[in-house]
């Protein structure tokens, strides 16, 4: 089955971002978006492809869980842009499957250059920092600025090595203010914040944060269009319209749910939640990460998916001492659990909230029953 046509574009957005970066005074724009909502398709099937027909080159790196090897990924990246392959021919490749040695070509092609991921883990060579700034000044291009879509860009900031790439993006783009232009995304708005916020942030003031627009019943309606054309199964738009809804408007749940109805016409609604819940919990690992937290931790998870606030006062303090069936905990151990929670990469702070930060993992929390904790 072709999956594009399950593809909602996002049409508008990706417009208005555009012209921002090609006329516009901004040189950069950040994107936050909560895991699983929707930031990469619209990178890579929206923007990228948008930006291509207006003559943009576009190269597109995502740095979700390469601590050890961001430069090589971004390296990677423009090399394989410089071999002017297509966006769709590079996601074949992913970079994540990336050999423990590879070659880059120069950005002149005149030479070839051995990059070796084990080396990077303990040091940046200062050789590629060079090519970093080398590749920028090839791909910088003033007429139509050549578009980075750096993807779950916050990463950065959570590991200490990439600092000297950081600052030397920094630089290099600063140096090409009309020839290149880049969206940054995040699923850490903390994190990504860091980036760009305080006086001290290595990309201080270089992006204006847009807030992509919230998908709405124009998705459902899409959605199901999308279902009848690839298995002429008739469902109700109602019941669609409450998966959508139960589920914060999560795109990856409704997609799946409207596949599984397709593909098995004798479930029921409610049976064909129960199956996707089921295989989306499998496939992310929820209960390995639920089994590695103690009681605590998981019962301030919980109050954290019901969205109970302030989580360290009064009515925080109540409701994890229903679910633990014990006294309220003092502020201090709920403040550690909070912080185990944030490490693990469960939690983080949106705006002047606590969050859980995968929507689905909250769902799925949502349902544990009163024995989990
Ligand atoms: N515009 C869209 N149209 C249809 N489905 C989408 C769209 N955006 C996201 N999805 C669904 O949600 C899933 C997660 O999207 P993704 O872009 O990987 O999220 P993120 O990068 O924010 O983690 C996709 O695999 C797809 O099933
Ligand atoms: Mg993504």
């Amino acid at each position: 089955m072709a999956k594009t046509h399950w593809h909602f574009p996002r049409t508008e957005f990706a417009a208005s971002v555009l012209a921002q970066l090609a006329n516009g005074p901004l040189q950069g724009v950040s994107l936050f978006g909560p895991r699983r909502t929707g930031k990469t398709e619209f990178l890579r099937l929206d923007l990228a492809p948008l930006g291509q027909a207006k003559g943009h080159r576009v190269i597109y790196a995502n740095f979700w869980q390469t601590l050890d090897s961001p430069l090589a990924i971004l390296l990677y990246e423009f090399d394989f842009a410089l071999r002017r392959c297509s966006l769709v021919e590079r996601a074949r490749v992913a970079a994540a499957g990336m050999a423990p040695k590879f070659k880059l070509r120069t950005p002149d092609g005149a030479a070839e250059m051995e990059v070796d991921l084990a080396q990077l883990k303990w040091g940046t060579p200062e050789s590629h920092l060079l090519l970093l700034d080398q590749y920028c000044a090839r791909f910088s291009n003033d007429k139509k600025p050549t578009l980075l879509l750096l993807d779950e860009f916050q990463e950065l900031a959570r590991a200490a090595a990439a600092r000297p790439l950081i600052a030397a993006l920094r630089t290099s783009l600063e140096k090409r203010k009309n020839g290149l232009a880049v969206v940054f995304t995040g699923s850490s708005q903390e994190h990504l914040r860091i980036m760009f916020t305080p006086k001290q942030a290595p990309f201080y003031r270089f992006a204006a944060e847009f807030d992509p627009p919230r998908l709405d019943l124009t998705f459902v309606d899409h959605q199901l269009a999308a279902l009848h054309a690839s298995s002429k199964v008739e469902i109700s738009r109602a019941d669609a319209v409450a998966v959508f809804e139960r589920f914060g408007r999560n795109p990856l749940f409704m997609q799946r749910w409207l596949m599984t109805r397709g593909l098995n016409a004798e479930l029921s609604a409610g049976e064909a939640t129960e199956r996707v819940e089921s295989e989306v919990a499998l496939e992310f690992g929820f209960a390995d990460k639920w089994r590695r937290l103690t009681s605590l931790q998981r019962a301030v998870a919980r109050a954290l998916a019901e969205r109970v606030a302030p989580i360290f006062g009064q009515v925080g303090g109540k409701r994890i001492a229903m679910l633990l069936n014990e006294t309220p905990p003092p502020p201090q151990r709920t403040q550690a659990a909070l912080r185990r929670l944030v490490r693990l990469g469960h939690a983080d702070k949106w705006d002047t909230d606590w969050r859980l930060t995968d929507p689905l993992f909250e769902s799925w929390i949502k349902t544990r029953p009163d024995s989990d904790f």
